[in-house]
């Protein structure tokens, strides 16, 4: 049997015994703020952001380690102990004996829920925990029904610790923030209000409160309270092992008052008798809210099973009905696994990059490429508005070229940085422009170009080398001229900058230097000397697909020429010679950086965007000759790949050294997506990355080979162990991008490949040991790791859609460029993706009745509603947006036959 199994079409999973799997965790949230992570036994914790954690933090180690998990505990009248959650001294006894509790976890979208039956004692209990969409409140829904054949008279006991402060104070005055808590027992439950936010720089009066309230099914409400843990634990005691528990105490009444002490929000209900068969409910409600009213009205929308169930199908049917993408091909469970694949983004976007158990970093926020990686997955998803997002998410770029990383709440709301010089990473410039040529692409929206948007101010200048000592906060975050006004500057104006900047910041091999890192935030080591032919790749495909942008801009809207700021006319010097001269490369970029080091001119030059469009092209063909020939690795007989980066020693890190070969993918993966490698070069690359860095096994293509060194001159990557994240994990994002770069360029065979090895490995539990979904990587031995919180989710969905199924927005018309595999299709010969596109949802269906692979067929024949779709010159179907608007209904369904 499966230890894995789903349970319908949307992803619901279920899994006998998962406490006998270690560091499974999974996530709930809601859109309000609460983030929580459950395990099999009811650890992990919740949280609304750093400052504000409802249960102690917790990372990877304290998943097994803690026996604080959310409990609730049931003792008979005969002193039999059982803890629904496992978490008892005598249930962790009995893990892989005969005596082992049944147990089996099912869940979904936003929802988990924990069936535990108890062999020696007959009960069967279920906890089923979520989050309500618009509330900070996590509920648990617990029931208990009696097994044997006689009556069982039980006393109930929830048992939830309140940590009630911010993350920091775990390590930093753990026990003198317990000082500050102020906690009162009331009818329902326990309330934890911290006199303090405990800031050594600067305390701050707190109002958040901390609760734990229950009832019974029947209303009734607990009868005694334990609300500080030496009480519940009682001397001497555990987690595991409670005194309050196993002694049967009767607690304090409601309306007690402690203070000073570690929280704990528990409770003994009244006992209660269950006749054979017969069951009773418990409903644990627990959040944070900045008044009292908040939770008095929370516990009211919540205090009824009627209520919960209720609040309960709201949430599942809100989160399925958001993932409004589904995939059928001939391999069910891969379709299930898309559907977690595709609510991925979701849990990115509200967990940022922190706060599930292996992301034991970051303070929450999301970076600048979360972003922009955002946007492509809501774009496909949920595309209302994302276009005033771009906007606003443009208003972070520098005039060097640069841009803000402190990124605050909502949408444009960038910080800046005081406090000196900052890291800068090269590849950031890269991913504005990817996303908004999708947006481009999906909506015909070309006009975004020209909408204008303002530029990011602060200290740091001239390309995070040095500081302006002209500006200072009161100015705002916002570029001026030096008339003192706010420089506003359309978003082509602000790609431009991005894409020319870079294309002169280069080391002595003239590729663009590595600076504080590229994609791999890894590579931190090698900011003096260290350049990234990886990202060189990446952004001569860039500057050509600006150029067919400004191309598109110039034919649709019919104008002829771009106003830019006058100081930009310098970065466009399209001297042959300069190109091949890495100073005098510098020397450009410097007087450029030094003429809008604080401020702009105002002044303006025009011109055409077709010069503009040559002068791009002609960039990109320039370094595409360039890096072919220079960073070209001979592999021998069919074999070959591209050497991605020069270390801090300006030493090549590729190819063959004396103890090992040395390959990295990231190198492969942009000069394939970027058309720098010619399609004889992708075919010696996927050969030595299949000899070098294919390991079926673990899910795939590793990120690189062992290096077996240090290498202090390149970065932290090297220090981590072999197989371990970002040093020759199976790095999922990486092998996405692969993959995409691979369909891009028409290699459909390879490109899925990819993919299904990483979905493979992720749907082989005995392997991966995750719940469904894609982790951030595969380590050496197959496990997945920091799992669900990963730009690979977003790329995998848009390389599905886009590529894969090849439904995508050219220039507002969709087009239908299928490049699915014959195993991709189901016994009848068919495959369906269904999606959001211009507003209405489409259901696209292939049929290919012969299984012929990609590249054996042709489209004979396309329809949408009646309306018979055309090929284009490439052979592809297309749907002009005109006709598409056309349809009335709102469902339509297109249907592509294959030949
Ligand atoms: C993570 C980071 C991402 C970075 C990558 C490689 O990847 O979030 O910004 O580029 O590591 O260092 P993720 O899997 O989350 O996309």
């Amino acid at each position: 049997m499966k230890h894995l199994q789903f349970t319908d079409e949307h992803g619901s999973f279920s899994i006998e015994q998962p406490e006998n799997t270690s560091y499974l965790y999974f996530p709930l949230a809601s859109e309000k703020g609460l983030k929580s992570s459950v395990t099999p036994n009811l650890g992990g914790d919740a949280k609304i952001d750093q400052e504000t954690f409802l249960l102690e933090p917790v990372s990877a180690e304290n998943l097994h380690n803690n026996r604080s998990v959310r409990n609730f505990w049931l003792v008979s009248d005969t002193g039999e102990i059982f803890s629904a959650s496992g978490a008892s001294a005598q249930q962790e006894a009995s893990r892989f004996t005969e005596l082992q509790d049944d147990s089996r976890i099912t869940a979904g979208f936003m929802w988990h829920s924990m069936e535990r039956i108890s062999k020696s004692q007959s009960v069967r209990t279920v906890v089923t925990s979520f989050i309500p969409v618009n509330d900070n409140a996590e509920i648990m829904y617990i029931t208990v029904r009696n097994l044997s054949d006689s009556a069982k008279v039980l006393i109930p006991f929830a048992a939830v610790p309140v940590y009630g402060r911010s993350a920091d104070n775990i390590r930093d005055h753990r026990n003198v923030t317990s000082m500050l808590h102020r906690i009162r027992t009331e009818s329902h439950g326990v309330l934890v209000r911290p006199t303090m936010s405990f800031d050594e720089r600067g305390h701050r009066p707190n109002s958040m409160i901390y609760y734990v309230y229950g009832c019974s099914g029947a209303g009734e409400a607990p009868e005694s309270f334990f609300p500080t843990v030496e009480e519940f634990l009682g001397e001497g005691g555990t987690y595991t092992h409670p005194r309050a528990v196993c002694e049967r105490r009767t607690g304090v009444p409601s309306g007690s008052f402690a203070a000073g002490r570690e929280a704990m929000g528990a409770f003994r209900f009244p006992e209660v008798h269950l006749a054979p068969g017969e069951e009773a409910d418990y409903i644990l409600i627990l959040g944070a809210e900045d008044n009292r009213e908040s939770i008095s009205q929370i516990y009211e929308k919540y205090n009824t099973p009627d209520k919960v169930k209720k609040a309960l199908d709201e949430t599942k049917s809100w989160w399925r009905e958001k993932v409004n993408t589904g995939f059928h091909t001939g391999d069910a469970d891969f379709d299930r696994l898309m559907k977690w694949i595709c609510f991925q983004p979701f849990l990115r976007r509200l967990f940022g990059c922190s706060f599930l158990p292996h992301h034991d970093y970051g303070r929450g926020g999301r970076g600048w490429r979360d972003l922009w990686q955002d946007c492509l997955s809501l774009l496909l998803m949920d595309p209302d508005g994302v276009g005033q997002m771009i906007e606003k998410n443009f208003g972070g770029v520098r005039i060097d070229g640069t841009n803000a990383t402190i990124i605050g709440e909502g949408d444009g709301n960038f910080i800046a940085d005081r406090n000196g010089i900052a890291r800068v990473w090269m590849d950031h410039a890269l991913w504005p422009q990817m996303t908004t040529k999708l947006y481009i692409d999906q909506t015909g929206d070309v006009e975004i170009l020209n909408r204008k948007v303002p530029y990011f101010k602060d200290a740091q200048t001239c390309r995070g080398t040095q500081n302006d000592e002209q500006w200072d906060a009161g100015q705002g975050s916002l570029l001026r001229t030096k008339d003192g006004e706010i420089y506003t500057g359309s978003i082509l104006e602000h790609l431009l900058v991005q894409q020319l900047t870079a294309f002169y910041e280069v080391g002595s091999h003239n590729i663009y230097r590595l600076r504080g890192a590229d994609w791999n935030d890894a590579l931190d080591m090698a900011s003096e000397r260290g350049e990234s032919v990886a990202f060189t790749c990446a952004y001569a495909g860039n500057l050509r697909e600006l150029a067919s942008m400004i191309r598109l801009l110039e034919s649709r809207s019919g104008e002829k020429e771009a106003v830019l700021p006058e100081e930009l006319q310098i970065l466009l010097n399209g001297d042959a010679g300069l190109f091949e001269d890495p100073d005098a490369k510098n020397a450009l970029l410097a007087d450029y950086t030094q003429s809008c080091r604080h401020q702009i001119s105002g002044g303006h030059f025009s011109i055409s965007l077709s010069v503009l469009a040559d002068d791009l092209e002609r960039r990109a063909g320039w370094l595409t000759g360039y890096l072919r020939e220079q960073e070209w690795i001979d592999g021998g007989a069919d074999e070959g790949w591209f050497n991605s980066y020069y270390d801090n020693h300006g030493r090549a890190v590729e190819g063959f050294f004396p103890n090992e070969v040395r390959m990295m993918l990231t190198g492969q993966v942009f000069s394939i997506m970027g058309n720098v490698a010619s399609d004889e070069q992708i075919r010696r690359i996927t050969a030595s990355a299949d000899h070098y860095l294919y390991r079926k096994e673990i899910g795939g293509y590793r990120l690189n080979t062992d290096f077996h060194e240090l290498k202090f001159d390149m970065g932290r990557m090297f220090g981590f162990a072999y197989g371990e994240k970002e040093n020759g994990a199976v790095f999922s994002h990486m092998t996405v991008m692969y993959a995409n770069a691979l369909y891009r360029r028409g290699f459909a065979k390879e490109g899925w490949k990819a993919l299904k090895t990483l979905a493979e490995t992720a749907l082989d539990f005995d392997t991966s040991r995750i719940y469904p979904g894609i982790p951030e990587y595969f380590r050496s031995d197959g496990r997945g790791m920091y799992h669900y919180l990963t730009g690979a989710a977003s790329w995998f969905m848009l390389t599905m859609i886009t590529q894969v199924f090849g439904v995508r927005g050219e220039a507002g018309d969709l087009i239908f460029a299928p490049r699915l595999m014959g195993e991709q299709f189901d016994s009848q010969g068919k495959a369906s993706v269904s999606l959001v596109f211009a507003g209405k949802q489409l259901e696209v269906i292939y049929e290919n009745p012969e299984h012929k692979d990609s590249g054996e067929y042709t489209i004979s024949s396309a329809a949408c509603e009646g309306y018979r779709l055309q090929t284009d010159s490439a052979g592809y179907a297309v749907l002009p947006r005109k006709v598409l608007d056309g349809f009335s209904g709102d469902h339509l369904r297109v249907t592509v036959t294959l030949n």
